[in-house]
């Protein structure tokens, strides 16, 4: 099939690249020249495992990038790939959805058959039918659900391993008003579907779509808050976290994934994401309790971290070592990272702060320009009094006689991954 993406960003860059690996032809959409250039000169502009391979084996073959809208005139599905950031309220912010549906809807007003436009961006329920849509309708004079269709296909990509959960994925969710658009929307990704047998097809209404990406997001994420809730009672009472955590992962029902007790989640997904549905809860009067404890426990969890911190070691004026500032292991993503919190907290107190990570300090330095940065494990502990296990990097499992360098050897672990040995004392935080 001829498929346009609105959007180079992480999503778009991403689907565009895969969908060329099944077989589609495919043409990115951006704003930005220089993304446009990158792709087309079979370069990604963003870091992702296995895509730079995937994107340079296409590009000028099933794979082009553009900055003129026309490009989606040629084409039989137009995939919305735009951001939705977070407003300070936590609503979504749809304006740079709203200009990408503008120029799109100019764009068909010229075309003369059938096309659907699919929101790829995660949206709260209704803003497909109820914003794209009559934008779309008032920029093309078209019809909804006459001349064009929309749809909704929600992503559920991780950072680190978005190809291989785009080829490989648990579920395609496709969702879509009229026999046309679900046929269309199911040839796009029959090819996929072909390659990865055990995906289930969820086939849905559009809202219903949009609800889907919230309710996984708002549930892993509220999953990681129960888990971390649970352990902070264990570490109360002595109760090996660990053991109680890999037993009720047996239960089928409860699965051993996202069981991972510690400093909580971050990224650019689960804390966007649980705030825009609660404020889209609020919006039509319904409280979300569940989701906003899930926010609690999480802003909760470095605050204990230093409050166990402070069980061994005054921060005011100590020097502390915080080791890890990527949201997550594997990515040099700094987004929402707990580690953002935590140094705010402990410069609050009036600790000498020393940040080190494998590779994501140069994205904390656009946050913290003035901290001091390590470019090691090793020289961040020398001298420190203290120090803090925010993500969980191997590489800090591994760490041993670098702790015989510390002034005073406190480390508290976020992550639950430093191995105990004599000469330190030893606190997890769960
Ligand atoms: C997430 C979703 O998993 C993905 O489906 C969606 O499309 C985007 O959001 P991502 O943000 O890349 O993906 O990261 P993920 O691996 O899910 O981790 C999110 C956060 O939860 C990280 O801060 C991680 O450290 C934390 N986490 C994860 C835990 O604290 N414990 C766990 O057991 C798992």
């Amino acid at each position: 099939m001829e498929i346009s993406i609105i959007g180079s960003g992480y999503v778009g860059t991403t689907i565009a690249a895969c969908f060329a690996d099944v077989g589609h032809n495919v043409v990115n959409v951006d704003i930005d020249e220089e993304i446009v250039e990158t792709l087309n000169s079979g370069n990604s502009p963003i870091h992702e495992p296995s895509l730079d391979e995937r994107i340079e084996e296409h590009a000028g073959d099933r794979l082009r990038a553009t900055t003129d809208y026309d490009a989606i005139l040629d084409t039989d599905v137009t995939f919305l790939a735009l951001s939705t950031p977070s407003t300070d309220d936590g609503h979504i912010d749809l304006s740079v959805m709203e200009a990408g549906a503008k120029s799109l809807g100019a764009t068909l007003a010229e075309k003369d058959d059938y096309h659907l436009v699919v929101t790829k961006s995660t949206v709260v329920p209704t803003t497909t039918e109820e914003v794209i849509a009559p934008i779309l309708e008032e920029h093309s004079g078209k019809t909804v659900g006459e001349d064009f269709d929309v749809g909704m296909n929600p992503e559920f990509l991780r950072e680190g391993s978005a190809v291989d959960d785009f080829l490989d994925p648990d579920k395609v969710v496709l969702g879509s008003h009229t026999d046309r658009a679900a046929e269309r929307l199911r040839g796009v990704f029959d090819p996929l579907l072909e390659r990865a047998p055990d995906a289930s097809l969820v086939e849905t209404g559009i809202r219903e779509a949009e609800m889907i990406k919230y309710a996984n997001n708002a549930f892993l994420a509220a999953k990681i808050s129960l888990v971390n809730d649970l352990a902070n009672i264990c570490k109360e009472y002595e109760v090996d976290t660990d053991e109680v955590l890999d037993a009720i992962g047996l239960d089928s029902r409860i699965g051993s994934e996202f069981l991972g007790a510690g400093v909580g989640w971050g990224g650019s997904c689960f804390p966007k994401d649980v705030a825009a549905i609660v404020a889209a809860a609020r919006d039509v009067g319904y409280e979300p309790a569940m989701l906003d404890a899930a926010v609690e426990v999480n802003d909760n969890q470095p605050v204990r971290m230093l409050d166990i911190l402070r069980d061994h070691a005054d921060p005011d004026g100590a020097r502390i070592a915080v080791l890890g500032l990527a949201f997550k292991p594997g990515t040099d993503d700094v987004r929402n990272s707990r580690a953002i919190p935590l140094i705010d907290a402990l410069l609050d107190a009036g600790a000498d702060v020393v940040g080190y990570d494998p590779v994501a300090t140069e994205n904390f330095r656009d946050k913290f320009p003035d901290l001091d940065y390590a470019d090691s494990a090793e020289s961040a502990l020398d001298g420190a009094d203290a120090a803090l296990v925010v993500t969980d990097w191997d590489e800090f499992a591994a760490l041993d006689d670098e702790f015989d360098a510390m002034a005073d050897a406190v480390v508290v672990d976020g992550r639950n991954i430093v191995t105990r040995r004599e000469g330190i004392v030893y606190e997890s935080l769960v």
